[in-house]
């Protein structure tokens, strides 16, 4: 059934600043990090169930994937469950998945054609087998696609990540494939769900809280954040757009000297 909070918004059209760059294409960050958060909040204040706040994420979450293609960012990160967001009621919960498998049965055809890539990052084993399925189709259909990738951080908790790194190169020394000596940061970059991509350059989080709430603790060694106070479901490619320009504007120094 269509539920009527369905119909309450619609996106705004698009505007000339969206359809351009926000800096040269040199300056654009290659991997941006985003923890979409305030959807309840959203919801709440319209006087909504939470169910049409994370909706309204959706739609959000659909319009920063175009613009990050758009704008030839390379490596979109999205932290859409976290291991922690088991603690919420199951209907909640039961939606998020519902609304996991609506988006990449709807999206999978444009993904595609965008030549977007998926990843998963965490343990989809322990998500329903139906939407275990539909991840699975959409690995599938974009696994030979070389454009932007985009990685959707489920069931995902960086300590966890972090554990398991160490785990596998244990397993590894038990072995006596490698010795502790070897161990060194690529190693353990190689051993994280994030292999073989760069640390995202930008992290982006809304609604307003200034914390990092376990997610790619290792990867955002030197990465600029940038806070911003709309809930999710209000981000726009106006806010991503800002967020990028703040970015640019930043000194990265990496502990160097200017
Ligand atoms: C945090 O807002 C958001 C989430 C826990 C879910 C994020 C999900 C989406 C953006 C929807 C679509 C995702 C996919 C992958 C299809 P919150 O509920 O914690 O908000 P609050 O802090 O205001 O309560």
């Amino acid at each position: 059934m269509f539920p009527v909070w369905k119909g309450v918004f619609r996106r705004k059209r698009v505007g000339r600043i969206e359809a351009d760059r926000p800096c040269r294409s040199e300056e654009i960050p290659s991997h941006v990090a985003l923890i979409m958060d305030g959807n309840g909040r959203w919801a709440r204040k319209r006087a909504l169930p939470r169910a049409a706040g994370h909706h309204a994420g959706m739609l959000a979450m659909r319009d920063v994937i175009r613009a990050a293609d758009d704008w030839g960012i390379k490596v979109l990160t999205l932290y859409s469950f976290s291991t922690e967001n088991w603690k919420r009621p199951h209907h909640e919960i039961n939606y998020l998945w519902q609304l996991v498998d609506e988006f990449f049965q709807l999206d999978i055809g444009e993904l595609v054609a965008r030549n977007v890539h998926i990843r998963i990052l965490g343990e989809p084993s322990q998500l329903p087998q139906a939407t275990q399925v539909t991840i699975a189709r959409a690995l599938e259909s974009t696994k030979t696609c070389s454009g932007l990738v985009v990685q959707f951080a489920l069931n995902y908790g960086s300590r966890w990540e972090i554990v398991k790194a160490v785990q596998h190169i244990a397993s590894r020394i038990q072995k006596n494939e490698i010795a502790v000596a070897e161990i060194d940061e690529d190693m353990v970059s190689n051993a994280m769900d994030t292999a073989g991509l760069p640390d995202p350059d930008l992290l982006i989080r809304t609604a307003g809280d200034q914390r990092i709430s376990n997610f790619l603790l290792w990867q955002i060694a030197y990465s600029e954040f940038v806070f911003v106070d709309v809930m999710w479901p209000e981000f726009t490619r106006k806010h991503f757009y800002s967020a990028i320009q703040a970015f640019v504007a930043r000194e990265r120094r990496f502990g160097g000297l200017k």
